[in-house]
């Protein structure tokens, strides 16, 4: 069985809220890889039912991430977008490789701490095991690379030491490839605009700690507007922007946003006041998100074109999975 040399998997949990940490974390990243890799993206909603979704929104979730990912840029007739559910390939390596991954291991989960909360005894058996079924997501296509935000640095980790003891307990060597995290850019991990200690997520109650890729441009200026800094103006140097975590986050923002580092953000605004960095921010932010978020609401109501890449995307999914696990099944003894 041939080994790719560049092959890219990376999956986006159809959760709602899709947001900028999402975009500039991953997906503007997953769009940069096509000229370069063959690239297969998956709308994970096997990942997403970890926690409950109701069903009707989980649908209409699923094609907007499709949509986003066409939106930002992904061309699904070059490379392959998907969801993961048509591909039964996903759960039946996550099986095998349930019993491959380590208890100890994924007691380590940050992530399944954080998601879980105080009470754990409650949490779904799927929320726990997720990591594995994220190694599978990867291995299953035998994947090179992996696109990713920095939160998902930990469960990278996970997949590679599954595929490592999965080769060494069947005699593999080589079978399944270390897959090799791609954390890219100024913003691996965008900020909370309401505090800029935490994480920007999809389940942050507040709609102000998040832009997200469904917001008008009125929204995004209020929510850059309010984000929350401190008094001081901007600093020369990324050593000022240190123990300033709102401040450091919109500079970080600024710099995806405009394809520069930090660095030159910095030296194009040292010495600003918010009142001037937020609004030139904001009008950034419009100008490069509006084109997106537009195209996302014409597919959107195109729901069997989207509907089709799906379907077609996941025919292809299927025949790089398939024989994957072919082999897998022998090296385990299945009969
Ligand atoms: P998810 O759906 O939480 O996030 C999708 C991608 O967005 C990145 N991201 C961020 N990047 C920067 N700043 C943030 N605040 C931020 N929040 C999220 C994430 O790192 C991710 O790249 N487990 C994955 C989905 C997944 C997957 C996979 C990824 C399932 N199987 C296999 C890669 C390979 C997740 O929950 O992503």
């Amino acid at each position: 069985m041939d080994q790719p040399q560049n092959r890219v998997f990376s999956g986006v949990q159809p959760t709602g809220n899709l947001h900028l940490g999402n975009y500039l974390g991953a997906i503007r990243n997953f769009v940069g890889l096509q000229d370069t890799h063959e690239c297969i993206y998956c709308v994970v909603d096997m990942h997403a039912i970890t926690v409950w979704q109701d069903p009707k929104e989980l649908a209409a979730n699923t094609r907007e991430v499709a949509a986003a990912y066409i939106a930002a840029g992904i061309d699904p007739e070059r490379h392959i977008v998907f969801n993961q559910s048509k591909v039964a390939a996903h759960a039946e390596l996550a099986w095998i490789l349930n019993c491959v991954a380590r208890i100890g291991w994924l007691n380590r989960m940050t992530q399944f701490k954080d998601k879980a909360g105080k009470d754990r005894e409650k949490a779904s058996v799927g929320l726990y095991a997720y990591p594995v079924l994220m190694a599978a997501d990867i291995l299953v296509y035998r994947a090179t690379h992996v696109p990713v935000g920095e939160d998902q640095k930990q469960h990278l980790e996970l997949a590679r030491d599954t595929a490592q003891k999965f080769n060494n307990d069947f005699e593999a060597p080589d079978f399944f490839p270390q897959p090799e995290p791609l954390i890219m850019g100024p913003a691996t991990r965008v900020m909370s605009l309401r505090d800029g200690t935490k994480k920007m997520s999809k389940s942050d109650p507040s709609d102000l700690s998040r832009i997200t890729m469904r917001d008008s441009s009125d929204d995004i200026a209020k929510k850059i507007r309010k984000a929350q800094t401190d008094p001081e103006p901007l600093p020369e140097t990324l050593e000022g922007l240190e123990g300033r975590a709102g401040a450091d986050n919109l500079v970080g923002i600024y710099a995806a946003l405009a394809g520069k580092s930090k660095a030159e953000v910095l030296a194009e605004f040292a010495g600003a006041q918010f009142s001037v960095f937020k609004p030139a921010l904001a009008d950034l932010a419009v100008e490069k998100l509006s084109p997106i978020t537009n195209e996302m609401k014409r597919l959107m109501d195109d729901r069997a074109y989207i509907d089709g890449v799906l379907e077609k995307g996941a025919a292809r999914a299927r025949a790089i999975a398939d024989p994957v696990v072919a082999r897998v099944r022998e090296l385990v003894g299945f009969i």
